[in-house]
């Protein structure tokens, strides 16, 4: 089975992006033949300026190996390494109905955000269609945020199919996690660097371990007194708190809500020390790699010589069946 998914260097990985596409992604490297990929063309939809991008690129190839990625199992490359996706973006974009782009949550989410509305932004579900059909996906893990793309990427397909022959595209299957779909932030919307409202997984090294332990004391609470017992329906701490706890301990700290008499500070604790121990492994990797950068270097650069052989055979296919050959 061929897995896909990508990721946007946008800044620092947040625990949304891990629970969401990352912890799929690497546990699904030993099931199938999978492309895991830093979406960098995407990121220049909402780009700083080209350093920052560079270093958001090389931050995320980091990420991925310390998450687990392995590139034993994995192809781990970056979109613009294989620039062919642009030309099977183009052929999609010729079937791709001007309604369909307009109805894109993303696009009218960052419109309302204010972000300038450029063509790169509009055209964006029909890049990443590209993307997961370039490579014969038949399996996309992903956060609940990209369900409508995957609708979108499933519908191009098929209108490939249709009218220039049967099994031109492959039509994917998305995998979306109940339970992970959409990790709450930290005011109880949906996490989203777009939000400020972020946990990332390994902070940055200005943060002290203190600033990071402030920040998770942020997480929305109601005011229900101390003595009394506290609302578990709904509660972001122990939204947050089930990603990293034991069984056992997620049902002692709902226990401790309902009996009243522990403060909101002391749950926000347990879940900083949860938090802070679960992603301890993943910090530790990443502060290796960070000093061996020559090494994520060259898997990136071997993921794009097997990411460029399997996009073109496909892109062969497609250019014979649309008539381009
Ligand atoms: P991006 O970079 O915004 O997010 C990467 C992955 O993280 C997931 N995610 C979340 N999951 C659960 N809860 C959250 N709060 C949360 N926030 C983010 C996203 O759903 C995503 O799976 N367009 C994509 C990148 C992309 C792509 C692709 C993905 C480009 N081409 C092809 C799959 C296949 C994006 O912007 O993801």
């Amino acid at each position: 089975m061929r897995i896909l998914t990508g990721l946007q260097p946008s800044g620092k990985l947040h625990i949304g992006n891990y629970f969401g596409a990352m912890q799929p992604a690497v546990q699904l490297q030993d099931q199938g033949d999978a492309f895991y990929f830093i979406a960098d063309y995407h990121a220049m939809t909402t780009m700083e300026n080209a350093a920052t991008h560079r270093e958001n690129v090389k931050n995320l190839a980091i990420d991925f190996l310390a998450c687990g990625l392995d590139p034993e199992k994995a192809t781990i490359f970056r979109q613009s390494d294989v620039p062919e996706v642009n030309e099977l973006a183009w052929i999609l974009s010729t079937v791709c109905p001007m309604g369909l782009l307009e109805r894109a949550h993303s696009y009218k989410d960052k419109v309302a955000k204010g972000f300038d509305a450029n063509h790169a932004l509009f055209a964006y579900p029909a890049l990443m269609a590209a993307d997961i059909l370039l490579y014969d996906a038949e399996l996309v893990p992903v956060g609940k945020d990209q369900k409508q793309h995957l609708e979108i990427t499933r519908d191009l397909a098929g209108k490939i199919n249709d009218r220039f022959g049967e099994g031109t595209l492959v039509v994917p299957e998305v995998q979306i996690k109940e339970n992970t779909a959409v990790v709450p932030g930290l005011d109880g919307q949906k996490m989203s660097k777009s939000y400020h409202n972020t946990l990332p997984i390994c902070p940055p090294d200005t943060m002290t371990q203190k600033q990071v332990r402030k920040l998770v004391m942020k997480v929305k609470t109601d005011s229900t007194p101390v003595e009394d017992p506290k609302p578990t329906e709904g509660s972001i701490v122990i939204d947050l708190y089930k990603l990293f706890a034991s069984e056992a301990d997620v049902e002692k700290m709902i226990a401790d809500h309902q009996a009243g008499g522990i403060g909101y500070g002391d749950f926000k604790q347990r879940l900083f020390d949860a938090y802070w121990e679960y992603f301890a492994p993943i910090r530790a990797k990443r502060a290796e790699l960070e000093n061996n950068l020559d090494y994520v270097n060259q898997v990136i650069a071997q993921g794009a010589e097997k990411a460029r052989a399997e996009s073109t055979k496909v892109l062969d296919r497609v250019r014979k069946a649309v008539g381009l050959r």
